[in-house]
């Protein structure tokens, strides 16, 4: 397989690697020792004349030749100019900081494992800012683009700026990819010597220019030629597989299920509500008695503990969300006694009694597993006449029956099988769209999870509070929050384009990354 393929593991940890430098970490310290009686227009010099250099070549294998050759004078250049820099204040996301880094040796080690499109393991704290400017300096002498991937936009702009330092002092052109960029902004970042920036941000301009573009001069990205991905292991692992998704522009069609069963999922939502409230009540009537106002030492019941904690695990299952439940939650002793119902609930492996609390409600919200079940109470609300829509039948014990009936023509057999599947497919998907209804309505709180703005419902993203504009939540969520906010509902599976961040870093020509915490076992994976 092409692309990234993690030949070996080096860093300070890997002591046979570092013994077998030693002569090139030599090397350089001897000619950073020469660079040190250059002028700094001198050292400045020295990237005008490689970059003018390496310009006029055009083939990979004679460019990988030549950034080797002049490997070591870079570095020495590169540490030469932290040298000089020390003692020198600069501003880093608007605060001063005196720059005080002279790469360490097994620093230009790091350096060199990433030139080589390994992945550097070094501990945090080891300085991984700062190895990554080494090969960033050498390679971006190409002038094809050098992308340095952080996790998020703050690293991206604090490291662009931070190493920013060295960078511009040697000469170079340095640029930061954020959310909110416009495309002509975009363009001028990746048109800089160096680019930092996320993998989401890396991999949307990329479908951006590959799927929404319509000519060339609307692209914003100029190439991929070399990237070095920080906290590698979190992006090419963890998200490795996870696709980025551009959704096309509002298609107006009416996605009939989700609307259709808004009225009725409304009604039992507010319904279950309102059984809710009246749990609530009861509960906080019982936790009243159990402290009398006159502080009179009343026994407290068992019993009664018992019936306050299973009060408040009902209106858990059953309104997750609910503002009377954490009110009475903020009381620890409530809290212990709704945890201690749900552990014995649990604990019974028939779970007979969990059923039989669940029974009491119309549905039940599993807020861990997100999912959404109706009780035989709900099926019977929003289909009092027949109950069984929303149960799906046992289609092995159905089509056995047809086969061992009375009818023995295959052609009807075929007929009434078919028919059965039909009846199954359209039951399981208006199954679906009530419980992500359901979820919709429980789960999903508007200017929490999501905001409404000119008629969509924009993804809200939990950890920055960003809106995820173009995102939509998959396997109809996305409509039924439509449909709960009367918003147009647009068609699923409208996706443009997708790509995933392994083969979004897969077109890259080199690539390298830097972990604190290499898996082993998580990167072979990534050869398959
Ligand atoms: N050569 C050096 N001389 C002095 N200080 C250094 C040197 N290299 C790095 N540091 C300091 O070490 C600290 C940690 O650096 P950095 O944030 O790059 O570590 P890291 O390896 O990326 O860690 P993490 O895994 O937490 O991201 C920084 O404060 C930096 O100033
Ligand atoms: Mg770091």
């Amino acid at each position: 397989m092409i692309g990234f393929i993690v030949k070996k593991f080096i860093g300070s940890k890997n002591e046979r690697e570092v013994k077998r430098l030693r002569p090139l970490v030599t090397q350089i310290n001897a000619l950073e020792a020469e660079l040190q009686k250059l002028p700094d227009d001198g050292l400045r010099q020295k990237t005008a004349a490689w970059k003018e250099e390496l310009s006029k070549i055009t083939s990979n294998d004679e460019l990988a030749a030549k950034l080797k050759e002049i490997l070591p004078e870079a570095f020495a250049v590169v540490k030469n100019a932290c040298r000089r820099l020390c003692g020198s204040e600069i501003t880093v996301r608007g605060h001063p900081l005196k720059w005080e880094m002279i790469p360490f040796d097994v620093q230009l080690i790091g350096g060199y494992a990433l030139h080589s499109g390994k992945i550097a393991e070094m501990a945090t704290g080891e300085g991984k800012t700062l190895v990554a400017t080494l090969p960033v300096y050498l390679n971006a002498l190409s002038g094809r683009g050098v992308h340095v991937v952080t996790v998020n936009d703050y690293l991206a702009a604090r490291d662009g700026e931070w190493m920013g330092a060295v960078y511009k002092f040697l000469g170079l052109t340095v640029g930061c990819i954020l959310h909110d960029q416009s495309p002509n902004v975009r363009r001028e970042q990746y048109n800089c010597d160096i680019t930092y920036g996320t993998n989401a941000e890396f991999g949307f301009d990329y479908l951006r220019d590959n799927g929404m573009a319509q000519r060339k001069e609307d692209q914003v990205q100029r190439g991929h030629y070399f990237a070095i991905v920080d906290e590698v292991d979190s992006i090419l692992v963890d998200e490795a597989r996870t696709p980025l998704i551009i959704s096309g522009p509002a298609v107006v069609t009416y996605d009939e299920q989700y609307a259709r069963f808004k009225p009725q999922v409304e009604s039992l939502f507010s319904t279950q509500e309102r059984l809710c409230n009246r749990f609530l009540s009861e509960a906080g009537g019982l936790i009243k008695k159990q402290h009398p106002v006159d502080g009179s030492n009343v026994k407290k019941g068992k019993a009664t503990e018992k019936e306050i904690g299973l009060l408040l695990y009902r209106v858990k299952m059953g309104q997750p969300r609910s503002e009377g439940l954490m009110k009475l939650l903020e009381e620890p002793e409530n809290l212990r006694l709704m945890n201690q119902a749900e552990l014995q609930l649990h604990a019974d492996q028939k779970k007979t009694d969990l059923y039989a609390q669940k029974e009491e409600l119309f549905f039940a919200i599993d807020e861990k597993s997100h999912e959404a079940d109706l009780t035989e109470k709900g099926r019977n609300y929003l289909s009092p006449k027949d109950p069984d829509a929303f149960v799906l039948p046992d289609m092995t014990t159905a089509l056995h029956e047809i086969d061992a009936g009375p009818e023995t023509d295959p052609k009807k057999r075929l007929e009434a099988k078919t028919k059965l599947q039909q009846e199954f497919e359209s039951k399981a998907q208006r199954i679906h769209a009530i419980s992500q209804l359901l979820k919709a309505y429980c789960l999903y709180q508007k200017d929490v999870q999501y905001v409404v703005q000119d008629n969509k419902v924009i993804i809200v993203d939990e950890n920055t509070g960003r809106l995820m504009t173009g995102r939509r939540w998959s396997d109809g969520l996305h409509q039924a929050v439509e449909a709960k906010e009367g918003v147009q509902i647009q068609r699923e599976n409208q996706t443009l384009a997708s790509i995933t961040f392994q083969n979004y870093f897969r077109m890259y020509t080199k690539l390298a990354g830097m972990t604190g915490t290499a898996d082993t076992e998580a990167f072979e994976f990534q050869q398959i």
